[in-house]
């Protein structure tokens, strides 16, 4: 029998980009492979099976495809947090620092209730500032994160234990 191909086999790595020195994680592969894409939705739900979740957030841009997945499994609604002057309507926005570069993410200021119950989704944690960003615009709107779940983890850029710090379950498939 041939070995099972785990999450992590299907993805690629492309060195220097977006510039020299980042060993850039890739996940389209892992997308385009129907058994690979399958597994990265149910292993990214695993430990949120019978918790009471009422929306998915999904961070630009690979976060809206495992988003829009993971929310039509759940049966839940799913909101967008967009680099700046994306969105159409009002929006709240946050400023953070990126692994290479700084950008603004902004969320729809109605697109969250107070208390709603919602887990934040995208492909890769690498220093965390992204996932940061969205935690504050989802807390600022009066959300209750429920976990965070990533792909990747980059461990030696230190964002897990960033987001931990914030007090949130963050939940990882691969390193
Ligand atoms: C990547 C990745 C995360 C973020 C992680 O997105 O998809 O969103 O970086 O980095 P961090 O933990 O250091 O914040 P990118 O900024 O490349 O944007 P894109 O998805 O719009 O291409
Ligand atoms: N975002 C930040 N760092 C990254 C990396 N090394 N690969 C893919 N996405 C990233």
């Amino acid at each position: 029998m041939p070995p099972t191909r785990t999450v992590k086999d299907y993805i690629r790595t492309i060195v220097d980009f977006p510039h020299e020195g980042i060993m850039f994680r890739d996940v389209t592969t892992l997308f385009a492979d129907p058994r690979g894409f399958r597994m990265a939705i149910d292993q990214m739900l695993n430990p949120y099976a019978g918790m009471e979740i009422d929306m998915v957030v999904g961070l630009e841009a690979r976060g809206f495809i495992l988003g829009g997945a993971i929310a039509h499994q759940l049966s839940v609604g799913f909101v967008p947090v967009r680099k700046k002057g994306k969105l159409p309507g009002a929006v709240i926005s946050e400023d953070y620092q990126l692994e290479y570069g700084e950008a603004v993410v902004e969320i729809h200021d109605d697109a969250i209730e107070a208390g709603d119950k919602v887990l934040l989704v995208d492909d890769l944690l690498a220093t965390g500032g992204t996932a940061e960003a969205g935690i504050k615009l989802i807390e600022r709107l009066g959300g209750e994160i429920v976990g965070c779940a990533f792909i990747v983890d980059l461990p030696e850029l230190g964002g897990r234990k960033r987001i931990e710090a914030l007090g949130m379950d963050v939940h990882t498939l691969c390193e």
